[in-house]
């Protein structure tokens, strides 16, 4: 693989093992004993994404160089493109990039010559994201095939929904979409469903987040959001005993889900966080291991 940009480049064999990889590295610690510098350009906010990725690269020994968009020379106008150039000149030997443009890894793909993780590609991928919920999902189940998992939210605007409509579709799990009318996107091949009979049919409930900043036009009215598309008390009280909820965060709370739910006993949402961490780092080896960056002994196990 020569840069991580869409789940649509994995097999199912290749998700299985990363989901190995990171729980192995969930139980047992790792690092790499070679030095080896990593930039994570982050061209929209992140909380998340960007802090797990830090710690993902310092547990596995990485050196992170840092960079912050409003202050580097981005604002005197230097492209996607001349930024990366930039950190592969000066010894970078990977990148995280995060942009609002739905397909920058064309600007940059044929001239970097060094691996880029894809930390959210405008509306049309998120696949560490998908990645670390796959994790969540089978740590809970144990298996994909034939599970029912419903995809609901702001379907149209969620590179999310993108990433783990493709990927569950591929591992076997029945998906479906769950939206209001504005925010559906039929351009995915999925069935959709209310939100009354996702909570009955549900075995995984995956929340989007209402993604303002994609709007064209204002829609901050999310006046009876919750109680038209959203989850409340009442419907998560209609879930299957063992189904959970998984939401990518940030929440609005009391608008896709209501408030107390966040931290109810189905919600995997802090999991899925702390997931990320060792997925994080399983995509981040699986990279340098293919492109030969690796030592052959550069990975060890801490005492
Ligand atoms: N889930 C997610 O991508 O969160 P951040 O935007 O905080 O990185």
């Amino acid at each position: 693989m020569r840069h991580f940009i869409s789940v649509n480049q994995l097999s199912k064999e290749n998700i299985i093992s990363l989901i190995e990889t990171a729980e192995k590295f969930k139980q047992e610690q790792y690092y790499i004993n070679q030095q080896i510098f990593a930039a994570n350009l982050f061209f929209e906010p992140s909380t998340r994404t960007k802090m797990s990725f830090i710690v993902a690269q310092k547990k596995l020994g990485l050196e992170e160089l840092d960079f912050h968009s409003e202050t580097s020379s981005v604002q005197k106008g230097e492209s996607l493109y001349d930024t990366a150039r930039t950190f592969e000149s000066i010894g970078a030997q990977l990148l995280v990039v995060r942009h609002p443009a739905d397909n920058w890894i064309n600007e940059i793909n044929a001239n970097v010559n060094i691996p880029i993780i894809n930390g959210g590609s405008g509306k049309e991928e998120h696949p560490t994201q998908c990645m670390l919920d796959l994790l969540t999902i089978y740590q809970e189940f144990g298996y994909f095939e034939g599970l029912n998992i419903v995809i609901a939210g702001d379907i149209k605007h969620s590179r999310v929904a993108r990433s783990n409509a493709n990927a569950l579709k591929k591992l076997g799990v029945n998906v479906y979409l769950c939206a209001a009318p504005n925010f559906e996107d039929n351009t995915l091949d999925f069935p959709y469903v209310t939100m009354d009979e996702a909570v009955e049919l549900c075995d995984a409930l995956m929340l989007l987040r209402i993604q303002h900043e994609r709007h064209k036009s204002s829609s901050g009215n999310t006046y009876h959001y919750l109680e038209n598309f959203g989850l409340t008390k009442e419907r998560e009280r209609r879930m299957k005993s063992h189904a959970i909820i998984l939401h990518p965060a940030p929440v609005n709370r009391g608008v896709e889900m209501d408030t107390d739910l966040v931290e109810c006993d189905r919600s995997r949402i802090f999991k899925q966080m702390t997931n990320g961490v060792y997925m994080r780092m399983a995509i981040i080896i699986k990279l340098l291991q293919e492109w030969g960056i690796l030592h052959e002994h550069a990975i060890e196990k801490r005492q």
